[in-house]
């Protein structure tokens, strides 16, 4: 089992990014910890970063190339992109919404998203432990449908 394990802009800052909220973890602690908790499972994690939308997409649709599953934060993305949200439809591989932060009990502008109603569900405000849970979600559902 192959999983992709996307983050989208700004994430590459995490570490010294509003550390009140992302918490202290650099980007490189959090694609570690995922790796190495695929691996006891015997699942491949493969972590890509990037600021730019359309670089996403891309990810998103090589990914149906060889992932059976996505971990997606798309950062601000999120609650702004008709394009991200219409190549997860487009690409019939399950995707798991995950954020750091509980952006629901931040500014109004984030409790909107466009990707959830695309997405097979959504982890949220657990700092880096969201992707984690993200992740077992994901090979869980996979091994257990
Ligand atoms: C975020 C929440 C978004 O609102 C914000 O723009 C981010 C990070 C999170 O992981 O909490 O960049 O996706």
């Amino acid at each position: 089992m192959k999983i992709l394990v996307l983050h989208g802009p700004n994430l590459n800052l995490l570490g010294t990014r509003e550390p009140e909220i992302y918490g202290s973890m650099t980007l490189a602690d959090i694609n570690t910890r995922l790796i190495e908790a695929g691996k006891e499972q015997r699942v491949e994690v493969v972590c890509k970063q990037s600021n730019h939308e359309g670089a996403l997409i891309d990810a998103l649709h090589d990914a149906r190339a060889w992932a059976d599953g996505v971990i997606l934060n798309p950062g601000a993305y999120t609650h702004t992109s008709i394009a991200l949200r219409d190549a997860i439809s487009a690409i019939q591989i399950p995707v798991i919404e995950v954020h750091l932060s509980n952006v629901y009990a931040r500014e109004e502008f984030r409790h909107v998203s466009m990707i959830s109603a695309v997405c097979k569900g959504k982890i949220l405000g657990f700092g880096w432990r969201s992707y984690l849970l993200g992740l077992q979600a994901m090979i869980d559902m996979s091994t257990n449908p």
